[in-house]
């Protein structure tokens, strides 16, 4: 998608290649050989250097017999019958067909040797030769891309006569400040290109030295490590400089003014850079300037001056990728007051420009390439845009505009129309496309799923253009699939996602014989058989996922690489040669489906998988065993919610990369395959809802060491909870619940180290693991990987709480119930001030309700029935919220509010012991905390009523 591939670099790259200097020299050379001789002293000379060259491929295979000036390479001046040039470039600088080796000092004897260009050749990493510097009529030097290394020697003082200098060479460097002397004596130099050369130590010299060289045209020092661009420049010698290339260097200063004192300057080059401050109003002086590039200086910030407008000759203005502020308006009213604007391309990208595009865009009418991305614009696009006849690219993405007028249709030289990540409303007829014959590339892609923008076109419009590329997501096309596309045969990527159309492939579509390379239509509703007749391009990517499609799974072209087909009513078997039809795809979810029968084998033929998902069908048969060593990429790998049987393959332990196990919710039973040991990358295990038994292995917790999420609820594990889970430090979710657990909770769950910090939405994959929070079942979503999560309920643990537990400060969910836990509740518990959720009921702990507990501001689900406990319910801060009795009924000795039973005066004095210092908040200081209270106090009301029933284990 040529919108796509901004290519905000090809500008500086062809001035590192610039093309002063063939004019300025070539002329100066001969072609003409007839007539005079080679001398013999230079044909030896030339043989000798010959002979220390390695030349891999034969370019100098020519240089046989007399003649030496018909060499290839070799040029003599027609007077004197010298060697004048040695052109021995490598013209193909991907080939290996490069010169090397030695270079002789022979050439010395070449006196009249004025253009040397050894470019694109490779010298291995040797010093240019300190004898260059005595070829004293050189005129051209062209070191460039041919290894040299080291320091640039400071004998090329010498070459007084040189015009042209190019030693573009990253492993050049200047050890010490002063190394840059030598181009103190490059009196006559035209043009010097040191792109890539490290010339980070040469630090604030560099400017006073290149100042000297006044004949100076073209300055390349980009990528140089240069770090200061002096803001002061007592006298200005550049008065012949055209371009000046300082891109991709660390200057963080302002834009100097003595720049703008530059009037000779066409091409100025400050990309990537850390510029910042305002653009200096000098902008106006330079009434040359041709093209203008200051884009990528992330810092470069302030509004635009004014004067930048005056610059009529202008024909190119790059200021992308700085901080840039205010509006446009100004600008853009000045530029169109010349009276022939010459503006072509206007790159404002990626600032923080705002307010409304004027109106006066509409006379820029030079204007071809518009890209304002990714700034804070508003309103509607000017109907005058209409006007501007040569346009060809118009890029708006990433703005907050609203409006489209329909003079749009008029743009008719425009191929690349990209409107998406805006804020449009309202109704896009045929209009708005009308004479728009030179589209290619149409995109109105929105992020958020809200419908805003309704396409309106009559169902027997013939559209003017030929499509390559559309992208249009979460734009209203149907109820139809979109009759407009009819004649687009030209369609290489077909995005029409969250569209809402309710409708089959049309066999229109099919018919267009496309060859795509990205097919996405899903969330829509969208019915029918696939058809299997769509042909694509390696790569490729299908996204029919969220629709109602039906029949069995369709097979494609091996040149599918990412398949995904989730949340469809696909049923049947997976077609038995699955696998050898598309063997290249590297991502699969057939999730959500109706599928039955076993896994067929040639899914082993999927070596390149990273993801295979194939929960929530009706699978069944036992996991196989064949083939998991042969998917070494294997990252995500869920199975879960289907009837998947047996037991876990041994070789399933050969994925070393998986991250994600989801095996959960299926029919599996035996105990754990040692062989997981060697899971090391593991980030989730969820083997819950199986039959899977024995004791918990010790060594999870030695050999998963970036495990955050380990669920193996409803299991039959049995025996105690090892310690050494204890060391899982990065663990954010441990749900061990409805198994047969005996033993106490290990106290070192209190080193669980993630547990105490909030945990970061790093995890790519959100799949269909279950956590049990709020009394009630969720799909986990991204929300909630932000809460730390323990669930052991329902097993046969003993003991007390671990006081240790209470520093485990960001837990979110404390599960226990449903054990035989004796003893108190910790009294500190009211640490655990990010607690949303917390069950204990079920088991047989006693005492009071800790006070603390009176801080757990975020608590909105607890439950403490059926245990021993005793005294009043506390009433302080969130417990008024906890207003269902039932949460406390069985504990015999409580009583309070909500409970029926009121307190007499010694239940009173047995809640409160008095003076245990946990009770942290004391109302009249704790606003904030009320409004916490109230907030989560509203969000149980919403989640209440959103999920029916509260239910309480
Ligand atoms: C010799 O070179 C000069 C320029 O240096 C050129 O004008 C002239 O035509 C050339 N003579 C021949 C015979 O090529
Ligand atoms: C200069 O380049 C040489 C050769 O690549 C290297 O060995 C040396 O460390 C470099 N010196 C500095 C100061 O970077
Ligand atoms: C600039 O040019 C002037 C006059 O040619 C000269 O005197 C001065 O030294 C030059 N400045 C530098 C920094 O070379
Ligand atoms: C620019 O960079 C230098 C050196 O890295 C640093 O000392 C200085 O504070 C920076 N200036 C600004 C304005 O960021
Ligand atoms: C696969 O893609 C290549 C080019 O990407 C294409 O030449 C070839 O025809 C495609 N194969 C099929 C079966 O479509």
């Amino acid at each position: 998608m040529s919108y796509k591939t901004a290519s905000m670099k090809v500008l500086s790259l062809v001035l590192i290649f610039g093309i002063l200097y063939p004019e300025t020299i070539t002329l100066a050379f001969s072609h003409g050989q007839s007539g005079v001789a080679c001398k013999a002293i230079e044909r030896k000379a030339l043989l000798q250097f010959k002979k220390g060259l390695t030349d891999p491929s034969g370019r100098l295979s020519s240089w046989v017999g007399e003649e030496c000036c018909k060499w290839r390479g070799v040029r003599c001046n027609n007077r004197t019958g010298s060697v004048s040039k040695l052109k021995l470039n490598n013209p193909y600088p991907e080939s290996s067909d490069k010169l090397g080796g030695e270079i002789n000092t022979s050439l010395l004897h070449l006196k009249d040797l004025v253009y040397l260009d050894l470019s694109m050749n490779d010298f291995l990493g040797v010093q240019i030769p300190d004898f260059f510097g005595s070829l004293e009529k050189l005129r051209y030097l062209n070191l460039s891309g041919a290894s040299f290394a080291g320091t640039i020697p400071q004998s090329l003082r010498n070459l007084s006569n040189l015009l042209s200098i190019d030693l573009n060479n990253p492993d050049l460097n200047q050890t010490y400040e002063s190394d840059l002397r030598w181009l103190s004596g490059l009196s006559s130099l035209k043009y010097l290109n040191l792109g890539v050369v490290d010339l980070s130590k040469a630090a604030a010299y560099w400017l006073q030295t290149v100042n000297m060289l006044h004949s100076l045209v073209e300055l390349h020092l980009p990528n140089c490590g240069l770090l200061q661009l002096p803001q002061n420049l007592p006298s200005l010698n550049f008065t012949s400089l055209s371009v000046l290339d300082l891109s991709n260097n660390g200057f963080n200063s302002t834009i100097p003014h003595w720049l703008f004192n530059i009037s000779s300057l066409v091409n100025l080059d400050l990309n990537s850079n850390n510029l910042q401050g305002d653009l200096p109003e000098e902008f106006a002086s330079l009434n040359s300037l041709q093209q203008l590039d200051l884009s990528e200086n992330s810092y470069l910030g302030g509004r635009l001056p004014r004067n930048l407008g005056k610059l009529c000759n202008l024909q190119t203005l790059k200021l992308s990728m700085n901080s840039i502020t205010g509006e446009i308006t100004e600008l853009i009213n000045v530029l169109s007051e010349c009276t022939n604007s010459s503006l072509m391309s206007l790159e404002l990208g990626y600032n923080k420009l705002t307010g409304n595009l004027p109106i006066s865009l509409g006379y820029l009418n030079n204007l071809r390439y518009l890209n304002l991305r990714y700034n804070s614009f508003q309103g509607s696009i000017p109907p005058s845009i209409g006007n501007l006849s040569s346009l060809e690219e118009l890029y708006l993405s990433g703005n907050q505009m609203n409006g489209m007028p329909e003079s749009l249709g008029q743009l008719s030289a425009l191929k690349v129309l990209d409107l998406s990540e805006n804020l449009w409303e309202g109704v896009i007829t045929q209009a708005h496309f009308m004479n728009l014959s030179s589209l290619t590339d149409l995109s109105f892609y929105k992020p958020s799923p809200n419908i805003s923008l309704v396409f309106n076109i009559n169902s027997d419009w013939i559209a003017p253009f030929k499509l390559r590329y559309i992208n249009i997501r979460s734009g209203q096309l149907g109820p139809k699939f979109p009759t407009w596309l009819r004649n687009q045969s030209e369609l290489n990527t077909v995005v029409l996602n969250n569209a809402r159309i309710s409708d089959t492939i049309p066999d229109w579509f099919l018919h267009l014989d496309l060859k795509l390379q990205e097919l996405d239509v899903a969330y829509n509703k969208l019915s029918g058989k696939v058809p299997n007749s769509i042909s694509f391009l390696y790569p490729s990517t299908v996204d029919l996922s969220s629709n109602y499609f039906e029949g069995h799974l369709p097979l494609w072209s091996s040149n599918v690489t990412k398949l995904y087909l989730r949340d469809n009513v696909f049923s049947g078997p997976i077609p038995s040669n699955f696998g050898e039809a598309m063997p290249f795809l590297m991502d699969l979810d057939i999730s959500w489906n109706s599928l039955n029968g076993s896994i067929p084998l040639s899914v082993g033929n999927l070596k390149e998988l990273f993801t295979l998902v194939i929960s929530h069908n009706h699978l069944s048969g036992k996991i196989p065993h064949q083939f998991w060593s042969n998917m070494p990429f294997l990252n995500i790998l869920d199975m879960s919610d289907n009837d998947l049987f047996g037991s876990i393959p041994k070789s399933i332990g050969s994925l070393s990369y998986v991250k994600y196990l989801i095996l959960s919710n299926n029919i599996l039973y035996g105990e754990l395959p040692p062989s997981l040991q060697n899971c090391t990358s593991m980030d989730s295990l969820d083997l819950g809802d199986n039959n899977l038994s024995g004791n918990l292995p010790a060594w999870i917790g030695d050999s998963m060491p970036s495990l955050s999420i380990l669920s193996l609820r409803s299991n039959f594990f049995s025996g105690n909870i090892p310690s050494q889970i204890c060391s899982l430090s990065t663990l954010h979710i441990l749900d061990l619940s409805h198994n047969n657990l005996s033993g106490f909770i290990p106290p070192c769950v209190g080193n669980l180290s993630g547990m105490k910090v909030k945990p970061s939405v790093t995890q790519q994959y959100q799949g269909s693991l279950e956590v049990v929070t709020k009394g009630r079942v969720y799909e986990y979503d991204s929300t909630l990987y932000l809460v730390n999560s323990i669930d052991l309920s329902k097993n046969n643990l003993s003991g007390e709480m671990p006081t240790e537990l209470t520093r485990l400060i960001h837990l979110g969910t404390l599960n226990l119930s449903w054990n035989h836990l004796t003893g108190k509740i910790p009294l500190q518990i009211g640490n655990l001030e990010q607690l949303e959720t917390l069950d204990l009921s079920k088991n047989k702990l006693s005492g009071a309700i800790p006070p603390s507990m009176t801080s757990l501001t975020f608590l909105n689900h607890l439950n403490l029935s059926y245990n021993n406990l005793s005294g009043e319910i506390p009433s302080a801060n969130q417990f008024q919220t906890l207003i269902d009795p039932s949460i406390y009924e069985g504990n015999l000795a409580l009583c309070g509010h909500p409970l029926p039973k009121e307190c007499q005066g010694s239940d009173k004095t047995g809640t409160n012991p008095g003076g245990d210092g946990e009770v942290k908040d004391d109302e009249d200081e704790d606003g904030g905390k009320f409004d916490k209270l109230w907030l989560f106090t509203s969000m149980g009301l919403v989640s209440l009523s959103g999920s029916g029933e509260f239910v309480a284990l």
